[in-house]
């Protein structure tokens, strides 16, 4: 199984490749990125990949041979705690995020992202090694407002009330819902005739229970401005983010580190310092790569650099 990365020149151009510099690929996946950065850094390059998927750093392992690679099996949140260790805060040249799931990790029905592909309904991008719990587990863990405002916040699903009672009365009268199929089936059921046509009215859940189960959003958060300690001065940051809940998130952390915000002063916190520059303004896929590769389609791509 393959993935086409996303908007893989754009991201290049945008992390200013040089030759012998260190790079960081925060999100692996099968490498596309990898392999175009390694390709531009020279044989005194270095890149240091991440990826919290046991999967993607295995399939890393064997097809990557290169002694300018290191692969770890980690979150990108340990990248602050790792380059600290190192002696590396403050000296790297650029970072590349691509944020969300890969193609193999939706095409694997035994990962339980994809409602199109029946499997246990698991959903973990870490396949378990951090102990969270599956998507099965989170909705017989959670009670229906909680299930509901999840929805409706990480998939701004409009119907998350009627799918979390539909949820919870599964749950309580007929029995567990522990395969992505029975979800899918289950909000087809409940809200089927109410959605749109042209969408299937379980991607709203799904998207919502991927990002809950994996913390993907408040671990973005927590992140983006820890890299930028990460980076040295004119060091390059790069953002690939696919729904508007992640690109929010990337503006926010832009806007509080570009200039003009210091203006804002407010006796509690006081503004902060411009610490970047912004390189460029969003970019997407060209029309030719949207016709190729679906994925790239709710893309954007953000480039910032460090000034401070
Ligand atoms: C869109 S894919 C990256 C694809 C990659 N750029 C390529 O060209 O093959 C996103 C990857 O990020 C990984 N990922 C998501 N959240 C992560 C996190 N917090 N820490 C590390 N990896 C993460 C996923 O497991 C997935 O493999």
């Amino acid at each position: 199984m393959s993935h086409t990365p996303v908007m893989l020149d754009e991201a290049c151009e945008g992390l200013n490749l040089s030759v012998g510099g260190v790079y960081i690929d925060a999100t692996f996946g099968r490498g596309g990125h990898s392999q175009a950065i390694l390709s531009q850094i020279g044989p005194q390059g270095q890149l240091i990949a991440y990826d919290q998927d046991p999967d993607a750093i295995q399939h890393g392992r064997m097809h990557f041979k290169d002694d300018r690679l290191e692969l770890r099996l980690a979150s990108y949140e340990s990248i602050y705690a790792d380059m600290q260790q190192r002696g590396l805060l403050g000296k790297v040249s650029g970072i590349l995020m691509d944020l969300g799931v890969s193609s193999p990790q939706l095409d694997e029905a035994s990962r339980g992202f994809s409602f199109m592909k029946s499997g246990p309904l698991d959903m973990r991008m870490d396949a378990g090694l951090s102990g969270r719990p599956t998507a099965a587990q989170w909705l017989a863990q959670n009670d229906e407002s909680t299930i509901a405002n999840i929805l409706y916040r990480y998939g701004e699903e409009k119907l998350s009330r009627v799918i979390a009672r539909a949820i919870v009365h599964h749950l309580k009268h007929v029995g567990p819902i522990d395969t992505t199929e029975a979800l899918g089936q289950l909000i087809n059921e409940s809200v089927g005739a109410r959605y749109p046509k042209g969408k299937h009215p379980a991607t709203r859940t799904f998207q919502a229970l991927r990002i809950v189960v994996n913390d993907e959003l408040n671990t973005l958060d927590r992140c983006l401005a820890q890299l930028i300690e990460v980076l040295k001065i004119n060091g390059r940051l790069v953002v690939i983010s696919f729904h508007s809940l992640e690109h929010r998130r990337v503006k926010a952390m832009m806007q509080r580190y570009l200039p003009g915000n210091e203006m804002i002063v407010d006796i509690q916190t006081p503004a902060d310092t411009p610490r970047l520059k912004r390189i460029g303004g969003v970019v997407t896929a060209g029309v030719q790569e949207q016709a190729v590769n679906v994925r790239s389609r709710s893309a954007q791509c953000r480039v910032m650099e460090k000034v401070a």
